[in-house]
């Protein structure tokens, strides 16, 4: 089989040429187009324009981002260092709000400044570099763990249903959502699975199907409102889908439209599981009502992607990129940690402490 999709880098540091080289994700499926990021400004448009998406996608990013932008501070002390450092790092954190991931990887890079403010600057820049590697490092391990563990809810042969994209495009590799998929067919599965479309930016149509098509899986493209069709046929036995956010009573928020997937799946008795990282879980954001909602551009819903506009002009429009899956609809949230079921408020605790756990006898 000749290069595909899946043989390209999400996401890569490029650190020799002080530049970020990601996919640019507007352009699939027609061209895989790769463009450099070096300024504040590319990487904050980068993520706002979703040319690289997709929480973990987006933290990672964050991570080798402030890195380059650390690179290019002029300072003599830690405290002029430090000050430039922390505008760079609110400027990232203002491009996209409802993926936890972003201000986590950057949290965590803020964190490696302050905790070694005593050294100098130049072994400050390396830690950085290797807290940003780790980040990715960590994406890709994680997303493999979820997918050994959403493989146990399927059985050969299951038809699985996603919505949005939570693949490889949206990770360093795996995907969240797609990870039992792809790990699925590594032990000859065959798994049938339906992507939405995911209107208004398509990221089901151009990029799910894209990537697991190219994979090899059996991909079959439905719109939106075909979820209830295909349940009601009893084509599907299970939904995974990813997330941007996972309150700590298990609300999660995830693309707009896994909601209605999520009332449509327990009108046909179809589990739907939410394939959490632990980096995505804020265990300090109560429910899902306190989870801030992106709200995009009038335009996606009105024109983009139509040769003419398909919508009267002055229409009002409602365009959450993002919205709130109630935790009662959720059969269970798939972590690199395990599978956590109802309540959630309880179980999701459990999973910190394992992880707790697992890094202390590391
Ligand atoms: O607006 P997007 O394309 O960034 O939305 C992406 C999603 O909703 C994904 O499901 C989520 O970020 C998880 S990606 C593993």
């Amino acid at each position: 089989m000749g290069k595909t999709i899946l043989d390209y880098d999400t996401v890569r540091l490029d650190d020799a040429n002080d530049q970020i080289v990601i996919i640019d994700q507007t352009k699939l499926p027609g061209k895989i187009e790769l463009i450099e990021l070096k300024t504040a400004e590319e990487i904050w448009n980068a993520i706002y324009l979703l040319q690289v998406r997709g929480a973990p996608a987006i933290g990672v990013t964050a991570g080798f981002g402030l890195y380059l932008l650390a690179k290019q501070i002029k300072a003599e002390s830690f405290d002029a260092f430090y000050a430039e450092f922390k505008k760079q790092k609110e400027y990232l954190d203002s491009s996209r709000p409802t993926a936890v991931n972003l201000s986590w990887a950057l949290r965590r890079m803020d964190a490696v400044a302050q905790a070694n403010k005593e050294k100098p600057i130049p072994e400050i820049l390396k830690l950085l570099h290797d807290e940003a590697v780790a980040i990715q490092e960590e994406d890709i391990r994680v997303c493999r763990a979820i997918g050994e563990h959403g493989l146990t809810l399927v059985k050969p042969g299951d038809g699985i249903l996603t919505h949005c994209n939570a693949g490889q495009l949206a990770t360093s590799k795996y995907g969240t959502a797609t990870a039992p998929i792809y790990l699925g067919e590594e032990k000859g599965y065959h798994f049938k699975v339906f992507c939405d479309e995911t209107r208004p930016l398509l990221q089901g149509a151009r990029l799910t199907s894209f990537e697991l098509h190219s994979a090899g899986v059996d991909t079959t493209l439905i719109c939106d409102n075909m979820s209830a069709s295909v349940m009601r046929q009893g084509w599907v036995n299970a939904v995974f889908v990813g997330c941007d956010r996972v309150a700590a009573n298990g609300d999660t928020a995830n693309k707009i439209g896994t909601s209605v997937v999520a009332a449509v799946a327990a009108r046909y008795n179809v589990p739907l599981y939410i394939c959490a990282p632990t980096s995505t879980i804020d265990m300090e954001c109560p429910t899902g009502e306190q989870i801030r909602i992106e709200q995009r551009k009038p335009e996606e819903v009105t024109e983009m992607w139509y040769k003419e506009r398909m919508a009267p002009e002055g229409v009002k429009v409602y365009n959450p990129a993002f919205d709130v899956t109630d935790h009662e609809l959720i059969a269970g949230i798939v972590t690199e940690y395990g599978v956590a079921r109802a309540p959630y408020t309880e179980s999701l605790k459990g999973i910190f402490r394992k992880k707790a756990e697992e890094e202390k006898n590391a």
